[in-house]
Protein backbone atom coordinates (compact mmCIF):
# COMPACT_ATOMS: atom_id res chain seq x y z
CA UNK A 1 0.00 0.00 0.00
CA UNK A 2 1.71 3.42 -1.04
CA UNK A 3 1.55 6.07 1.83
CA UNK A 4 -0.41 9.60 0.67
CA UNK A 5 1.33 12.77 0.91
CA UNK A 6 0.07 13.34 4.14
CA UNK A 7 1.21 10.23 5.78
CA UNK A 8 4.34 10.49 4.51
CA UNK A 9 4.44 14.08 6.08
CA UNK A 10 3.07 12.76 9.62
CA UNK A 11 6.11 9.95 9.04
CA UNK A 12 8.76 12.85 9.07
CA UNK A 13 6.69 14.84 11.92
CA UNK A 14 6.46 12.76 14.33
CA UNK A 15 10.27 11.03 13.95
CA UNK A 16 11.95 14.68 14.40
CA UNK A 17 9.74 15.06 17.51
CA UNK A 18 10.36 11.38 18.56
CA UNK A 19 14.53 11.53 18.10
CA UNK A 20 14.92 15.17 19.09
CA UNK A 21 12.95 16.14 21.34
CA UNK A 22 13.40 15.71 25.33
CA UNK A 23 11.97 17.04 28.46
CA UNK A 24 13.36 20.28 29.62
CA UNK A 25 14.07 21.66 26.11
CA UNK A 26 13.40 25.17 24.50
CA UNK A 27 11.85 23.84 21.04
CA UNK A 28 11.51 25.87 17.90
CA UNK A 29 8.02 25.16 16.30
CA UNK A 30 8.26 25.62 12.33
CA UNK A 31 5.21 26.33 10.03
CA UNK A 32 3.37 24.54 7.01
CA UNK A 33 1.61 21.62 6.38
CA UNK A 34 4.76 19.03 7.78
CA UNK A 35 5.46 21.06 10.61
CA UNK A 36 2.18 20.68 11.59
CA UNK A 37 2.59 17.76 12.39
CA UNK A 38 5.49 17.80 14.52
CA UNK A 39 3.47 20.21 16.73
CA UNK A 40 1.22 17.70 16.90
CA UNK A 41 2.90 14.73 18.07
CA UNK A 42 4.45 17.62 20.78
CA UNK A 43 0.94 18.31 21.99
CA UNK A 44 0.00 14.63 22.38
CA UNK A 45 4.10 13.86 24.23
CA UNK A 46 2.82 17.12 26.96
CA UNK A 47 -0.72 15.58 27.51
CA UNK A 48 0.32 12.32 28.09
CA UNK A 49 3.28 13.46 30.26
CA UNK A 50 5.82 11.68 27.85
CA UNK A 51 7.50 14.96 27.86
CA UNK A 52 7.60 17.32 30.63
CA UNK A 53 8.87 21.46 31.10
CA UNK A 54 8.99 22.02 27.62
CA UNK A 55 8.64 25.69 26.13
CA UNK A 56 8.59 26.38 22.49
CA UNK A 57 8.36 29.22 20.33
CA UNK A 58 6.06 29.12 17.12
CA UNK A 59 7.26 30.88 13.81
CA UNK A 60 3.81 32.28 12.70
CA UNK A 61 0.80 32.96 13.52
CA UNK A 62 -0.90 29.95 12.71
CA UNK A 63 1.62 27.37 14.53
CA UNK A 64 1.36 29.85 17.74
CA UNK A 65 -2.65 28.75 17.63
CA UNK A 66 -2.24 25.51 16.63
CA UNK A 67 0.19 25.22 19.54
CA UNK A 68 -1.97 26.79 21.89
CA UNK A 69 -4.97 24.73 21.10
CA UNK A 70 -2.55 21.96 22.02
CA UNK A 71 -1.65 24.09 25.46
CA UNK A 72 1.75 23.51 24.52
CA UNK A 73 3.51 26.27 26.44
CA UNK A 74 4.95 29.29 24.07
CA UNK A 75 7.74 31.46 25.49
CA UNK A 76 9.40 34.02 22.57
CA UNK A 77 13.01 35.04 21.80
CA UNK A 78 12.99 37.83 23.87
CA UNK A 79 13.18 35.85 27.24
CA UNK A 80 14.75 32.80 25.22
CA UNK A 81 17.37 33.26 22.30
CA UNK A 82 19.03 29.89 22.58
CA UNK A 83 16.85 26.69 21.79
CA UNK A 84 17.47 23.36 21.76
CA UNK A 85 16.41 22.37 18.74
CA UNK A 86 13.98 23.17 15.92
CA UNK A 87 12.12 21.38 13.69
CA UNK A 88 10.50 22.70 10.01
CA UNK A 89 9.63 21.46 6.55
CA UNK A 90 11.30 23.56 3.82
CA UNK A 91 10.10 24.16 0.62
CA UNK A 92 13.83 22.43 -1.78
CA UNK A 93 16.60 20.83 0.27
CA UNK A 94 19.60 20.50 -2.19
CA UNK A 95 21.95 18.35 -1.70
CA UNK A 96 24.59 20.64 0.15
CA UNK A 97 21.13 20.82 2.72
CA UNK A 98 20.71 24.18 1.90
CA UNK A 99 17.14 24.88 1.77
CA UNK A 100 14.23 27.37 0.13
CA UNK A 101 11.50 28.33 2.30
CA UNK A 102 8.57 30.78 2.56
CA UNK A 103 6.07 29.27 0.64
CA UNK A 104 4.02 29.56 3.72
CA UNK A 105 5.30 33.09 3.97
CA UNK A 106 6.44 32.69 7.25
CA UNK A 107 10.28 32.75 6.38
CA UNK A 108 10.89 36.02 8.19
CA UNK A 109 9.96 34.36 11.57
CA UNK A 110 11.28 30.81 10.70
CA UNK A 111 14.50 32.31 9.94
CA UNK A 112 14.91 34.67 13.57
CA UNK A 113 14.02 31.44 15.67
CA UNK A 114 16.23 28.41 13.55
CA UNK A 115 19.34 30.40 13.49
CA UNK A 116 19.14 30.51 17.16
CA UNK A 117 18.92 26.98 17.95
CA UNK A 118 21.59 24.10 18.36
CA UNK A 119 19.93 21.74 15.89
CA UNK A 120 17.71 22.46 13.22
CA UNK A 121 15.83 19.25 11.58
CA UNK A 122 14.48 19.78 8.51
CA UNK A 123 11.31 17.37 7.44
CA UNK A 124 9.76 16.65 4.31
CA UNK A 125 9.10 14.46 2.09
CA UNK A 126 11.36 13.46 -0.79
CA UNK A 127 9.10 15.47 -3.55
CA UNK A 128 10.89 18.43 -2.61
CA UNK A 129 14.84 17.16 -2.81
CA UNK A 130 16.66 18.42 -5.66
CA UNK A 131 20.11 18.72 -7.60
CA UNK A 132 19.81 22.67 -7.19
CA UNK A 133 17.53 25.49 -5.91
CA UNK A 134 15.57 27.69 -7.90
CA UNK A 135 13.44 26.68 -10.98
CA UNK A 136 11.18 23.71 -8.85
CA UNK A 137 10.07 26.17 -6.58
CA UNK A 138 10.04 30.12 -6.68
CA UNK A 139 12.25 31.82 -4.02
CA UNK A 140 10.30 33.99 -1.47
CA UNK A 141 12.04 37.55 -0.41
CA UNK A 142 10.03 39.51 2.34
CA UNK A 143 9.94 42.75 1.62
CA UNK A 144 8.83 46.64 2.74
CA UNK A 145 5.54 47.55 2.04
CA UNK A 146 7.16 51.16 1.20
CA UNK A 147 8.24 51.72 -2.44
CA UNK A 148 7.58 47.71 -3.02
CA UNK A 149 7.24 48.15 -6.61
CA UNK A 150 10.79 50.17 -6.45
CA UNK A 151 12.69 47.03 -4.14
CA UNK A 152 11.34 44.70 -6.64
CA UNK A 153 12.89 46.02 -9.43
CA UNK A 154 16.18 45.89 -7.36
CA UNK A 155 15.87 42.59 -6.06
CA UNK A 156 15.27 41.29 -9.69
CA UNK A 157 18.53 43.01 -11.04
CA UNK A 158 21.50 41.61 -8.56
CA UNK A 159 24.49 40.34 -10.36
CA UNK A 160 23.08 36.75 -9.24
CA UNK A 161 19.25 36.88 -9.70
CA UNK A 162 19.64 38.79 -12.98
CA UNK A 163 16.95 36.86 -15.72
CA UNK A 164 14.68 35.62 -12.74
CA UNK A 165 11.16 36.98 -13.16
CA UNK A 166 10.03 39.07 -9.69
CA UNK A 167 6.39 38.58 -8.84
CA UNK A 168 4.52 40.50 -6.14
CA UNK A 169 2.43 37.98 -3.80
CA UNK A 170 -0.74 38.44 -4.42
CA UNK A 171 -4.08 36.68 -2.16
CA UNK A 172 -3.01 34.89 0.39
CA UNK A 173 0.77 34.68 2.25
CA UNK A 174 0.88 31.24 2.55
CA UNK A 175 0.38 30.49 -0.94
CA UNK A 176 2.99 31.53 -3.26
CA UNK A 177 0.19 31.61 -6.20
CA UNK A 178 -0.77 34.63 -7.40
CA UNK A 179 -4.71 33.92 -6.36
CA UNK A 180 -5.92 37.24 -5.34
CA UNK A 181 -6.80 40.91 -5.84
CA UNK A 182 -4.64 42.12 -2.75
CA UNK A 183 -1.24 42.37 -2.22
CA UNK A 184 -0.66 39.20 0.47
CA UNK A 185 0.40 40.83 4.07
CA UNK A 186 3.07 38.33 6.32
CA UNK A 187 2.55 38.13 9.85
CA UNK A 188 5.15 40.84 10.21
CA UNK A 189 2.87 43.36 7.93
CA UNK A 190 5.19 42.98 4.96
CA UNK A 191 5.55 42.03 1.45
CA UNK A 192 6.64 39.06 -0.26
CA UNK A 193 7.67 38.81 -3.52
CA UNK A 194 8.48 35.27 -5.76
CA UNK A 195 11.87 34.76 -7.61
CA UNK A 196 10.89 32.43 -10.34
CA UNK A 197 14.16 30.70 -11.56
CA UNK A 198 14.39 29.27 -15.03
CA UNK A 199 18.40 27.73 -13.82
CA UNK A 200 19.29 26.16 -11.00
CA UNK A 201 20.94 28.88 -7.77
CA UNK A 202 24.77 28.39 -8.98
CA UNK A 203 25.82 30.36 -5.88
CA UNK A 204 22.92 30.28 -3.05
CA UNK A 205 25.40 31.75 -0.34
CA UNK A 206 25.70 34.65 -2.42
CA UNK A 207 22.70 35.37 -3.82
CA UNK A 208 21.71 35.05 0.23
CA UNK A 209 24.41 37.93 0.48
CA UNK A 210 22.97 40.25 -1.96
CA UNK A 211 19.43 39.68 -1.03
CA UNK A 212 20.01 40.62 2.55
CA UNK A 213 22.58 43.59 1.54
CA UNK A 214 19.49 44.72 -0.34
CA UNK A 215 17.98 48.27 1.45
CA UNK A 216 13.95 47.58 1.60
CA UNK A 217 14.64 43.69 1.47
CA UNK A 218 13.60 42.63 5.48
CA UNK A 219 14.70 38.51 4.49
CA UNK A 220 14.63 35.73 2.16
CA UNK A 221 14.07 32.14 1.81
CA UNK A 222 17.44 31.23 0.98
CA UNK A 223 18.39 28.57 4.47
CA UNK A 224 22.42 28.61 3.92
CA UNK A 225 24.55 26.27 6.44
CA UNK A 226 21.75 26.63 8.89
CA UNK A 227 20.59 22.97 8.74
CA UNK A 228 21.78 19.77 11.31
CA UNK A 229 19.81 17.05 9.35
CA UNK A 230 17.22 16.75 7.28
CA UNK A 231 14.63 13.98 7.97
CA UNK A 232 13.44 12.24 4.41
CA UNK A 233 9.65 10.64 3.68
CA UNK A 234 9.55 8.42 0.74
CA UNK A 235 8.31 5.56 -0.84
CA UNK A 236 10.96 3.30 0.38
CA UNK A 237 10.71 4.44 4.06
CA UNK A 238 12.23 7.47 6.07
CA UNK A 239 16.48 8.06 5.48
CA UNK A 240 18.31 11.00 7.64
CA UNK A 241 20.75 13.29 6.28
CA UNK A 242 23.30 14.78 8.41
CA UNK A 243 25.05 17.86 7.67
C1 LIG B 1 6.62 28.37 5.52
O1 LIG B 1 6.86 29.68 5.26
C2 LIG B 1 7.54 27.52 4.71
O2 LIG B 1 8.86 27.85 4.84
C3 LIG B 1 7.30 26.10 5.03
O3 LIG B 1 8.17 25.65 6.02
C4 LIG B 1 7.48 25.33 3.80
O4 LIG B 1 6.66 25.94 2.84
C5 LIG B 1 7.10 23.89 3.93
O5 LIG B 1 5.72 23.75 4.01
P1 LIG B 1 5.01 22.38 3.72
O6 LIG B 1 5.51 21.42 4.75
O7 LIG B 1 3.54 22.67 3.86
O8 LIG B 1 5.37 21.99 2.33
Amino acid sequence: LMATQDELKQQVGYKAVDDYVKSGMVVGLGTGSTAYFAVERLGQKLASGELKDIVAIPTSVRTKEQAEELKIPLVTLDTHSKLDVAIDGADEVDPDLNLVKGGGGALLREKMVEVCADKFIVIVDESKLCDGLGPGFPLPVEITPFCHEHTLRLIANLPTTKGCEAILRMGSSSTNKPDGDEIAVTDNGNYIVDLHFKEPIKDAPKMAMELKNTVGVVDHGLFCGMTTAVIIAGSDGITVKEA
